[in-house]
């Protein structure tokens, strides 16, 4: 793929990187041990001086939190756990002094059961908001109308007594999935997105985006012969009528032409699909979709050299003209990086999502090395965990509190004891210790992030594979007449690599001269000028 024609200004996103934070879980001002948006206003500092570029945060609007803000009550409003709009305007307004960008996140496939929309919708047959939602007659047997299965187990329909219907839920029962297929859903959806346009946000991750539509009729879904038991009751069948429906593009669009309308606002679409199907979501040129439907490869596949060389190739060939990268390997939903592949190479992982092509998105607390935490059962709080335990499905792991200090009760983050536990190791690691550290993971992000921001190879560069093989991960990234040479050791073990050039930055400090990468390290290097 090409370096973009000179004189063109990519918009910020392109040069940008992502910082997603979990507003529970990142800083209470209040003493609830819920974080909140006062808190995330006061750690403003931490997130500029990290070097970041925009901020995303994961649903603020009021919810009774069945499934912790992906079940919204209201969207244009804020949660009272969270504060009010005026904190929020505050945020919005302290975030664009320092230069961040905030994005919020948009739920569009389900609101909560609670939302007045909902309420009116289940009153009865009759109700004039009755087909906001979609509801259906018990299928043949008198069970639910099709097979298909909740993301979260069970089926994705629930009986109402009182009106004799089933209502479809993707998600848990408290999540009635919203009828895009009617005019006035979208029309109230678009005032949404206009409503926080309006106060300055710069931007959606737009949630569950590929599952807006449904099939008409709603077929039943094939099932899916490699499920086994490990595997949670979703993936027993192939959500081909529930999810990635033609007519979804057009909406998309439209939430395109919206944002368009506000000029350099960025549109994230959450979609897990194979990248055939994915890349379909940038649209085209005479209809763009959203600018980045997230690329989930490296949270998907599995760690080593060969498989991400592929997969990197693979994505960048799948890319529409025009279309622009995105790398993610955490969030509030995967497991963590650390956790996944263990402190040392998560060094190296970071060193990989900084300098692929393309916007990366970091999750909060992944710049700590935050890895393995226990949680004790009676403080299980995810409702997937809840439903289907012990298959690894999970996501409270992966949302403990930022750990800022050793030296205050509960890390800093809270007075009290916190809505999920610290990680174990809060008294050593922490953004306190990390920061007087200079060899510490926090500050490879930020060295990272810095080269990141100083060398245009790396923010905007062309991509060339050089090699994936064994535990070695090689890659340029080029400039015009600069070219930046990646290489990853993968593996544990010292691996033989010419160094040529000059070393920029090693995951394990600068010193190394030899013809090797170390067990665990990743060097950027600069070739030089190219002719
Ligand atoms: C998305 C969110 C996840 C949520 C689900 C339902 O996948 O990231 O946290 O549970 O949608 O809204
Ligand atoms: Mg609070």
């Amino acid at each position: 793929m090409n370096e973009k024609s000179a004189g063109r200004i990519p918009p910020w996103w392109e040069r940008g990187v992502i910082y997603q934070i979990y507003p529970r879980s990142f800083q209470d001002s209040d003493g609830d041990g819920v974080g909140d948006l006062r808190g995330i206003k006061q750690r403003l500092d931490y997130v500029a001086a990290l070097g970041v570029d925009a901020i995303w945060l994961s649903p603020v609007f009021p919810s009774p939190m069945a499934d912790f803000g992906y079940d919204v009550a209201d969207y244009t409003d804020i949660e009272p756990m969270f504060g009010t709009i005026e904190d929020f305007d505050r945020l919005v307004a302290a975030a664009h002094r320092r230069g961040l960008k905030l994005l919020l996140d948009f739920v569009p496939n389900h609101s909560s059961d609670r939302h007045p929309w909902f309420v009116d919708s289940r009153a009865s047959k009759g109700s004039a908001k009755r087909d906001w939602y979609i509801w259906a007659p018990p299928g043949p047997d008198g069970g639910p109308p099709n097979n298909w299965i909740s993301d979260f187990g069970g089926s994705s329909w629930e009986w109402d007594e009182a009106s004799g219907e089933y209502y479809l839920h993707a998600f848990l029962k408290e999540q009635p999935d919203l009828n895009w297929r009617n005019p006035d859903v979208q029309a109230a959806m678009f005032d949404v997105m206009r409503f926080w346009f309006d106060r300055g946000v710069d931007g959606f991750r737009i949630d569950v985006l590929w599952h807006i539509v449904k099939a008409e009729g709603f077929p039943d879904n094939p099932v899916n012969p490699y499920w086994h038991d490990r595997l949670g009751q979703r993936d027993m069948l192939i959500q081909r009528h529930s999810t990635d429906q033609p007519e979804a593009h057009a909406i998309a669009a439209e939430m395109r032409r919206l944002a368009d309308s506000y000029g350099d606002r960025l549109l994230v679409g959450e979609i897990f699909l194979p990248n055939d199907r994915l890349c379909a979501w940038y649209g085209n040129d005479e209809r763009p979709e959203v600018h980045l439907p997230f690329n989930f490869a490296l949270i998907e596949n599995a760690w080593n050299a060969e498989t991400i060389g592929r997969l990197v190739a693979d994505y960048e060939a799948a890319l529409p003209p025009g279309g622009w990268p995105n790398w993610v390997y955490g969030s509030h939903d995967a497991a963590r990086i650390a956790a996944r592949i263990g402190e040392a190479q998560a060094r190296v992982a970071a060193m990989l999502l900084l300098t692929l092509r393309g916007t990366p998105t970091l999750y909060q607390g992944d710049e700590l090395g935050i890895g393995r935490v226990e949680i004790p059962a009676d403080r299980i709080r995810d409702p997937r965990e809840l439903r289907e335990p012990g298959l690894g499905l999970g996501r409270d792991w992966s949302r403990t509190p930022m750990p800022w200090t050793g030296d205050a009760p509960f890390a800093g983050f809270s007075s009290v004891e916190p809505w999920l536990p610290l990680n174990g190791d809060w008294q050593t690691r922490n953004v306190a210790n990390q920061e007087a550290d200079r060899g510490s993971m926090l500050w490879l992000y930020r060295d990272l992030l810095a080269l990141r921001r100083q060398r245009t190879a790396l923010a905007l560069g062309d991509y060339q594979g050089v090699s994936a093989a064994g535990d070695l991960l090689v890659f340029d990234r080029i400039s015009g007449t600069e070219r930046l040479r990646i290489a990853l050791n993968l593996g544990e073990v010292e691996t033989g690599f010419v160094r040529e050039g000059a070393c920029l930055l090693s995951t394990l400090g600068n010193e190394a001269d030899r013809d090797v990468l170390r067990p665990n390290e990743g060097i950027i290097i600069d070739l030089g000028a190219v002719a």
